[in-house]
């Protein structure tokens, strides 16, 4: 079968002279004859992106294995986002890296890909921009950082720097100890060392079947990751020769087990909308209500922060990923096959748990049923979502009224009022923070309780809003109300003091009001005002909602790899 790249590369004509020619700089001259596979390495390493910033050195060993297949190795650096600095929000980029990196695959002449991505959306992107192309295409997750501590106490990425800075409000912890915790929290390279949204994906990789079995969660400085870099470079190589395409991995079954194992390490709310928008450049039907139905009645079994205790270098420790879908090897589907060309189940045997109260076993998980909760009701006609194992047990059914923030900046500017009429039993509601919103969805649905409750001992209070949150980031926290406030949802029009009723067991999410009467009154839509211009208007009047996975509509579905018209 031919390569796509002979179609750059053939032929003894002007054109494909100049493709040659200014790709020659040193490579073999049958680099250019047709038996030897070009695969690109869609390289997010970014001095900005911290967690991605080793990379190049992943990508060497990746070039590695390639050569010694027989392949060509191509450095592509792919648009990478840094979840920690990028304004307004990494979400509002996520789409755009997607896109860029779609287009630069199909452009090139590229028969495979390696995807290497850390932090929190550059796995995402990568895999909706495979999808959209549809090359050979396999993953190498960068791997999380190893664990650091500060007195004595290991920190967990994120989610401690929430619970530290809410011990610094509520007056335990001193602003100076707080500081100084600050250059152990990233002990080294590596993503966030939590099950927040990073390694969450990574796994959410792995079970869709887009790593080699066993990669992710392999700590970023740790050698090991380095040999599986080289054999992923070896089987881009084999992927293309075979003709084993993303469409053929990332099936619907790959998607219900990527929900199993999300439900099982007690994955991030974010994946929900990750896994949407890929299953949406695949055409796959995949809906919300496929996380309810397959999540729950799933054990959790990973204790890990911020559900648990544990990082994710002790995950690795304890036996990985593997270890874990081996407990949970009856829920996965036996026909989901992965990028080695066997179903993910193949890959499990003999994969033992080292350490049981990282991972617990099938007999004595730490919740019975974990997985994302799916709610519905008047303030939520599409949707919203709670993760149960992250939220106070008392808190699931709660019955309280709403104090209402429209913005962030309103959240600042008044939370910590003294006169703020809230207590314990309130619920705060934040809204016009949806991707239209804000725009772009940003973390921020996890907003801080009020430190006038906080120094009352409080630690957790019902909070909704159309925001996301974290996946380092804990409590009793109902996210991704859908359609948001800004595009007309029902959340413009709940009022400071309404009754709101939160019923997770019966999966439901109410304002206890007439809807006569909630459809008389005037939505508050705010937001931030219609770009002008650029990427953010693009965005803006495209973006779908949180339940379609927030995508641009006309970036569903998939282009193909077809080859474009000749440059010249
Ligand atoms: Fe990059 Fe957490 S900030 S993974
Ligand atoms: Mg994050």
């Amino acid at each position: 079968m031919a390569l796509r790249s002979s179609h750059w590369y053939a032929g003894d004509d002007r054109n494909s002279y100049l493709h040659r020619a200014w790709m020659r700089r040193g490579l073999p001259r049958d680099a250019f004859t047709g038996e030897r596979p070009h695969i690109a390495i869609a390289n997010t390493a970014s001095d900005l992106t911290p967690c991605n910033s080793h990379l190049d050195e992943v990508a060497d060993s990746v070039k590695q294995g390639v050569w010694a297949a027989g392949g060509v190795p191509l450095n592509l650096p792919a648009l990478s986002i840094g979840e920690t600095n990028v304004r307004p929000t990494a979400m509002l980029w996520r789409n755009l890296a997607a896109m860029a990196t779609e287009e630069m695959l199909r452009a090139n002449p590229i028969d495979g890909v390696v995807l290497l991505g850390g932090c929190d959306k550059t796995i995402p992107s990568l895999l909706m921009a495979a999808a959209s192309v549809d090359l050979p295409a396999v993953v190498v997750p960068g791997g999380p950082m190893l664990t650091g501590r500060f007195r004595g106490v290991a920190l967990g990425c994120g989610t401690d720097v929430w619970r530290l800075s809410e011990e610094v409000r509520a007056g335990t912890l001193s602003r100076e100890a707080f500081l100084e915790s600050e250059s152990s929290m990233i002990r080294s390279r590596g993503h966030c060392n939590t099950m927040g949204t990073a390694s969450t994906m990574a796994c959410m990789a792995e079970a869709l079947g887009m790593t080699i079995p066993g990669t992710s969660g392999t700590p970023a400085p740790d050698s090991r990751l380095l040999e599986r870099s080289h054999d992923t470079g070896r089987l881009a190589v084999e992927l293309v020769r075979e003709g084993r395409r993303p469409s053929r991995v990332m099936t619907r079954a790959s998607f219900l087990n990527a929900i199993v194992t999300l439900a099982a390490i007690g994955g991030s709310t974010n994946a929900v909308v990750h896994l949407l928008a890929i299953a949406g450049r695949l055409g796959v039907e995949l809906t919300l209500d496929d996380f309810d139905r397959t999540g729950s009645g799933v054990p959790l079994l990973v204790d890990l922060q911020p559900a648990g205790r544990h990082l994710m270098e002790d995950l690795f420790r304890a036996g990985g990923l593997r270890a874990v879908l081996n407990e949970v090897a009856d829920l996965l589907d036996p026909s989901a096959v992965t990028v080695t060309g066997r179903p993910l189940t193949d890959h499990l045997a003999g994969a033992e748990i080292w350490d049981d109260t990282v991972i617990r076993r099938r007999a004595d998980p730490l919740l019975p049923d974990a997985g994302i909760a799916v709610l519905r009701g008047n303030l939520a006609p599409d949707g919203a979502v709670v993760k149960p194992a992250a939220a106070s047990p008392e808190l699931l059914r709660h019955r309280g009224r709403a104090v209402v923030f429209d913005s962030v900046e309103d959240v600042h500017a008044r939370l910590d009022s003294p006169d703020l009429d809230v207590d314990e039993t309130s619920v705060l509601v934040l809204r016009g923070c949806g991707p239209r919103g804000y725009p772009g969805m940003p973390e921020v649905g996890n907003l801080p309780l009020p430190a006038k409750l906080l120094a009352k001992g409080v630690r957790d209070m019902v909070r909704i809003s159309d925001a996301r949150m974290s996946g380092t980031a804990y409590g009793t926290v109902v996210l991704h109300v859908a359609p948001e406030a800004a595009a007309g949802g029902p959340l413009a029009r709940v009022r400071t003091g309404d009754p709101i009723v939160l019923d997770v067991a019966a999966r439901r999410l109410d304002v206890d009001l007439p809807e006569a009467e909630l459809a008389a009154r005037e939505p508050v839509m705010t937001g931030h005002a219609r770009p002008v211009r650029g990427w953010e208007r693009l965005y803006v009047d495209h973006v779908l909602q949180a339940d379609r996975g927030a995508d641009l509509d006309f970036l569903t579905g998939s282009s193909g790899d077809a080859v474009g018209r000749e440059s010249h």
